[in-house]
């Protein structure tokens, strides 16, 4: 593995989960030293930043945080006249950090007004382009594959049938969010090969290209029926793109609509708006599997790491 900014960088979506399984009971020791890590913030984070420190530690690798939103904020637009508060261009900062990097990994979410700028995911694309570095999505416009990935994890430790069926709910939230986790949870379970249903109010429809072979139900109740997993998560609307269209509180996860389920786990990427997105019975419940969640991102993490320093020959 190159880069990690997709699941597009993936050979084989099950042989990474089970090698990121085996390296969560027995983690590869000490891989490398000398090698350098930038972890790089656009935006604020407790288990990205926390679980990649963890997993470059692990591995024997140096990381270093740069909180780049508020204290380097760059520009990446081509032909910009700098006159605002950018007071470097990604062009040069992107070949200094690499100087200093040997692998960059970057936090940076959309704008939420403009899809087309959003999806062409100029802040990835930026530091792919100014830096010979292998990078690493920390959650970036569009998508978060490391949170995927976790989740992954997580399904398979404890699905009980081979192809489990697997809900995507969208859930009410005070503020409009980015379709990244949305976008990235499909897109992986979908890779898994699981029964994928995806509910949310009309309006809420995710990029048809990251949903296709999900089943659509917009009746939250009849898309839980027989679910194993219900995984919640806010996004604003892609068609009305970043709108906040609907606050319908019929999408809260709550004790009544798991009763139709399979005796399902309920999933979230954290962090969580109780009794908003999710009654605290559920997520204070046997079935909750959040915390278990946030751990598998150490084992995603690192297992990304290992897969690229592999091809670094390292
Ligand atoms: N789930 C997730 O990415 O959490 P943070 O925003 O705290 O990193």
């Amino acid at each position: 593995m190159r880069h990690f900014t997709s699941i597009n960088d993936v050979g084989d979506v099950h042989d990474l989960v089970k090698r990121a399984i085996t390296n969560k009971s027995d983690p590869p020791q000490q891989l490398a030293q000398q090698l350098f890590v930038a972890l790089i913030f656009f935006n604020p984070s407790l288990r990205t930043r926390l679980s990649s420190e963890k997993a470059c530690h692990l591995l024997g690798l140096t990381p270093y945080v740069l909180n780049a939103g508020q204290s380097w904020p760059i520009e990446f637009g081509e032909g910009a006249v700098m006159d605002g508060d950018k007071s470097e261009h990604i062009k040069e900062a992107g070949k200094v950090i690499s100087q200093y990097a040997d692998l960059i990994a970057i936090r940076a979410f959309p704008l939420l007004k403009d899809r087309d700028e959003d999806y062409d995911e100029p802040v990835i694309k930026g530091f792919m382009a100014n830096t010979s570095s292998p990078v690493i999505n920390l959650e970036s416009a569009t998508r978060h594959p490391l949170q995927g990935f976790a989740d992954m994890i997580t399904i398979e430790e404890n699905k009980r049938r081979e192809k489990p069926k697997v809900v995507l709910t969208w859930a009410p939230h005070p503020k409009a969010l980015p379709q990244s986790v949305a976008n990235s949870f499909a897109a992986w379970s979908l890779a898994m090969e699981y029964d994928v249903v995806i509910t949310h109010p009309e309006g809420y429809e995710l990029d048809p290209a990251l949903t296709y072979g999900a089943t659509i139900e917009y009746d939250p109740v009849k898309a839980y029926e027989n679910a194993d997993f219900v995984y919640a998560k806010n996004w604003s609307s892609y068609r009305s793109y970043g709108q906040i269209l609907s606050q319908d509180s019929g999408f809260r996860v709550n004790r009544e609509k798991f009763s139709v389920t399979n005796n399902a786990y309920f999933m979230h990427c954290l962090p969580v708006r109780r009794n908003v997105v999710v009654d605290d019975e559920i997520i204070d419940s046997q079935q909750s599997l959040v915390i278990q969640q946030a751990n598998n991102r150490t084992f995603a993490m690192l297992t990304v790491l290992e897969q690229i320093l592999r091809h670094m020959n390292i």
